[in-house]
């Protein structure tokens, strides 16, 4: 389909996807949200890209999640959103929740990385130019700077707000210990922290294990899960070899040198455990994250319309029974 004549399907919000309240919040975010981190850059093929975001609008997913270096190139898959609002998107702006980032690298010298307000604020409205937007609906510090006083850090959170730039605003990859310095300072400028953005998988269970999960909850913070599938490795991607198309291929964020003979053996009995409820090991993994109500989302990446698809049937079976938790468990216990 040519890009301007897209219209979303109308079966959007027939009720497949839920839609969770973010914390304290009026905002609900879908059960899956997707992530432009890989497959959205200047190196991948648009079309697809193209396909996968509407692909993702057209089944309700009303979150894309970004950051000013995804691509690569660093900024290209911010360009690439810009080019798809003007393709297709934009008539769908307000149905859309779109974030970004600042924390990482993104451009030379003293002033593009890390959390200082001089960064946040550029590298803003840098993102803001190529995505072709007036404002985001959510802009996050992507990570905790231990040089930069976090008053200056969250300060500049606050401003953003203020400036209309962004709706709301969260953290990435914050330790524990400043959570409740992070909450209470934005929380005291009635710019409360919107949502928690952590690594969460069946095999990286470290949020649960900090406190960050349960002092979310407590303080009414929403949390989405990166990363959720493990960069592929949980769901069948990887059971019988290594794909010439796949992440692991390119060698680089995810390294051949993980999928030892035994963690094989343990997808395998993650998959078999998935097949008997009725499901594909990807489905089972997003699954298992959703069925607490402690995730408000799981942030998918999807190289494929397919793959989206997939994880979409997810949210059909989120309930599990205490002997097939206790299964998993025995399996993923040891990571
Ligand atoms: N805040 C942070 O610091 C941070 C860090 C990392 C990520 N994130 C966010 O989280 C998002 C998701 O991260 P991620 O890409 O690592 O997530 P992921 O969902 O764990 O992995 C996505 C990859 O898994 C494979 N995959 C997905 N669905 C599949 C399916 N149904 N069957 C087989 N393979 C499947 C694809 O790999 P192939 O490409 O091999 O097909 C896809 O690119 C990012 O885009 C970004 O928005 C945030």
């Amino acid at each position: 389909m040519a890009g301007t004549d897209y219209k979303a399907a109308a079966s959007r919000y027939d009720g497949r996807m839920p839609y969770i309240r973010c914390g304290h919040s009026g905002v609900k975010l879908p059960a899956v949200s997707l992530g432009f981190w890989h497959n959205f850059g200047s190196v991948d093929d648009f079309d697809k890209a193209h396909a996968t975001a509407k692909c993702a609008l057209d089944n309700g997913i009303t979150c894309f999640d970004l950051a000013n270096n995804y691509g690569p190139e660093y900024g290209t898959a911010e360009q690439n959103l810009g080019r798809m609002m003007n393709m297709s998107l934009r008539p769908y702006r307000d149905e859309l929740f779109i974030t970004t980032k600042a924390g990482y690298d993104m451009w030379p010298g003293p002033y593009g990385d890390w959390g200082s307000r001089k960064y946040l604020m550029s590298s803003l409205d840098q993102s803001l130019k190529r995505m072709r937007l007036d404002y985001v609906d959510l802009f996050y510090s992507h990570r905790y700077d231990p040089e930069t006083p976090l008053e200056e850090t969250m300060q500049a959170l606050v401003d953003i707000v203020r400036q209309g730039k962004a709706l709301y605003v969260g953290i990435s990859n914050y330790p524990v210990e400043t959570l409740d310095f992070c909450f209470s300072y934005l929380k005291s400028r009635d710019v409360p922290c919107l949502i928690y953005q952590g690594r969460y998988n069946m095999m990286d269970r470290r949020v649960e294990k900090s406190g960050i999960l349960s002092a979310c909850a407590a303080a009414g913070v929403g949390f989405t899960a990166f990363s959720p599938l493990n960069q592929g490795l949980l769901s069948d991607r990887y059971l019988n070899g290594i794909p010439h198309d796949s992440r692991m291929a390119r060698n680089f964020f995810l390294k051949r040198d993980v999928l030892t003979p035994e963690l094989l053996k343990d997808l395998n009995t993650l998959n078999g455990i998935a097949a008997s409820r009725g499901q594909t090991l990807s489905e089972m993994a997003l699954a298992w994250l959703l069925r607490d109500g402690l995730v408000t989302s799981v942030l998918v990446g999807a190289s494929s319309p397919q793959q989206l698809l997939t994880n979409i049937n997810a949210v059909k079976n989120i309930v599990f029974t205490e002997s097939e938790l206790s299964d998993i468990r025995q399996v993923i216990t040891k990571y």
